[in-house]
């Protein structure tokens, strides 16, 4: 979900709409805006999209004072009723949050028993409860920080009282929110994309701080009342960076940007006397480490898998690799000297929050590597290395793949080399080159819609097949497909299919099969053998040098450790056309949130 407030001298509400336009990737179930003015608050809400939002505010109403949401359904199903801003009983109080309330059901049945609830979610009790101390004689502040102090569970929170016409309480916990300032205007935010548009001097908030916000001014404290003094950052990002322009598609404007992020990393990792590098300190901590234990979710966890082959082949040190929800209470047995690694395209994912915040009480290195500096996994790890794929808007994750796998290679040849492992080749060099390789792919769009067309315009499913490395990129390629087209769609190791699940091949099921590594090219030829047996329509996708006849797509020659920053680019643009075949709403796919703030 996502959140916006503004407060004053111009209309709110064109900010908070465009504000919330910026916000969609974390969410776009509902949304939901709420202004004051002389006439009290008036809230508007819509199930669906921003644009939906929009056609619903009366353009009559103006008001210098809002809070605005787009939400992603936890409790509660994606309707109007549940839709925020929530309101108490009489009105007076009016809130907007992102998170889950843990105890909200203990809350209700302890303080809240006569009060009839308007809707199904956590999110009301806060407002029930904020209601119910002023009631009681409390201040809005006094009720605010009680309330506060009585949630368990993860929230950023924006509240309008209706009789304070300058003021917007803010608050947050483990979910991310940012106060941005300006001249005689303030703003919230969940990030700093979505108040670009007024600002870029923003005001980072910590958990558990008690934000009061006016126009002129941003007053922080802790729970307890103690104030804090925070000076503004300046957010590095340029509008440009975040409109799609003349695209279509965010995720067409991403995919094409591939080979320029290639590069970007490369220069920003290359030190004064032109050879790679990275910062001492995370050098010592890989140095020191005697297993790496990868954290991540989603794109991220098979950039993951990818990262320990680099690892283990070129530093020679183990890898784990482990899906950040299951981490939690699946600890493995842990290694004398480990260093946990983070992937994370946001930076803000739950789940792997919460695996970090564990490894910190345990006192364990840890790493972030993620796209977003200042993010919450960023700030809250050791060391961060930054991908510079530059925003990722298109919920399906494609730049910051290829940028996490061309960063966790660079790491780990960088560690390699300072450990005097001898390295045959020169990464710099291979890196560029596998630039042009994606260059070629994506000029390739004709061939790749075509073959989207041709294989799934009509699929009820389809299967990825690839070995080694390859079968890491199938499960992305399997991923991208369901994201965005809703096939139903399956990677696999190649070796592995016939041990069940070939039992879903029928007549016609199309099986995209990557041929990239040279060791292992027969067996999974042999592979694609079976399958085509048993009536499966294939799609070899083969690097040059290994291709054969009848192949129907060949990807540059690139090193073969890198082979799958080049071969998950067809498997992308091949989801996006079959998406856009199936007339899907590539970049706002359903039921789903580019960055999940909850666990
Ligand atoms: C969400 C997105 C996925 C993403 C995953 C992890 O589920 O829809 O595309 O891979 O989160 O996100 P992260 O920001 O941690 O890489």
């Amino acid at each position: 979900c996502g959140i916006v407030g503004y407060i004053g001298e111009v209309d709110a509400k064109e900010i908070l709409l465009k504000g919330l336009e910026k916000l969609e990737y974390r969410g776009y179930d509902s949304a939901g805006i709420a202004v004051r003015n002389a006439e009290g608050v008036t809230i508007f809400k819509e199930k669906g999209r921003i644009a939906d939002l929009r056609e619903a505010v009366d353009e009559e109403i103006t008001a210098n004072i809002g809070i605005g949401h787009t939400r992603w359904a936890t409790h509660g199903v994606p309707n109007r009723l549940n839709a925020h801003p929530h309101q108490s009983t009489s009105g007076r109080f009016t809130l907007v949050h992102n998170g889950v309330i843990e105890n909200y059901h203990l809350l209700q049945q302890t303080y809240l028993k006569g009060i009839q609830m308007k809707s199904d979610t956590d999110t009301e009790v806060i407002v029930q409860l904020v209601e119910l101390f002023v009631k009681e004689g409390l201040t809005t502040t006094e009720a605010f920080r009680k309330t506060l102090s009585l949630l368990h569970g993860s929230y950023a929170i924006a509240l309008l009282d209706a009789e304070m016409a300058d003021t917007i309480f803010v608050a947050k916990n483990k979910s991310p929110l940012l106060v941005g300032v300006g001249e005689g205007f303030n703003v919230v935010a969940s990030d700093a994309m979505a108040m670009l548009q007024v600002t870029d001097q923003f005001v980072e908030l910590h958990d558990k701080e008690v934000v009061i916000v006016h126009k002129e001014s941003v007053e922080i404290t802790e729970l307890d009342g103690t104030v804090v003094e925070r000076a503004p950052y300046t957010a590095e990002l340029d509008m440009s960076d975040i409109e799609k322009g003349t695209y279509p598609h965010y995720m067409l404007k991403e995919m094409d940007e591939q080979p320029t992020v290639i590069r970007k990393i490369i220069q920003a990792y290359e030190g004064d006397n032109g050879e790679l590098t990275i910062d001492t300190a995370i050098l010592q901590a890989l140095q020191a480490a005697d297993r790496l234990y990868i954290i991540a979710a989603g794109t991220s966890y098979h950039a993951g898998l990818i990262g320990k082959q680099y690892f283990e082949k070129m530093t020679g040190i183990p890898v784990e690799v482990h899906i950040s929800s299951e981490f939690g209470y699946n600890i493995p047995l842990l290694s004398e000297k480990p260093l946990f690694i983070f992937i994370t395209q946001s930076g803000e994912t739950a789940d792997s929050r919460q695996v970090l915040v564990k490894i910190k009480e345990l006192g364990y290195p840890t790493l972030t590597v993620t796209n977003v500096p200042g993010s919450t996994l960023s700030r809250e790890a050791d060391y961060t290395l930054l991908l510079h794929a530059g925003p990722e808007i298109a919920v399906a994750s494609t730049k910051a793949y290829v940028a996490q796998v061309a960063v966790l290679a660079l790491t780990a040849y960088v560690t390699a080399q300072a450990s005097g492992k001898g390295l045959e080749f020169d990464l710099k060099q291979e890196l560029a080159i596998a630039a042009n390789g994606i260059q070629t792919m994506i000029d390739s769009k004709d061939v790749l819609e075509d073959i989207a067309e041709d294989y799934l315009k009509i699929a009820r499913n389809a299967f990825f097949i690839g070995r080694n490395v390859d079968f890491y990129v199938s499960l992305e390629g399997a991923l991208k497909l369901k994201e965005i087209s809703y096939i139903q769609a399956e990677g696999f190791a190649g070796g592995e299919l016939k041990h069940g699940t070939i039992a879903l091949i029928e007549e016609g099921t199309p099986v995209f099969a990557l041929v990239t590594q040279e060791a292992v090219a027969l067996n999974i030829r042999g592979n694609v053998k079976e399958v085509v047996a048993r009536g499966a329509y294939p799609c070899i996708i083969a690097m040059a040098g290994l291709e054969e006849a009848g192949d129907r797509l060949v990807i540059p020659h690139v090193h073969e450790l890198l082979t799958p920053l080049v071969s998950v680019v067809p498997m992308q643009l091949i989801s996006y056309y079959a998406a856009l075949h199936r007339r899907c709403d590539v970049d706002k796919p359903r039921n789903l949130a580019k960055s999940v703030t909850v666990e």
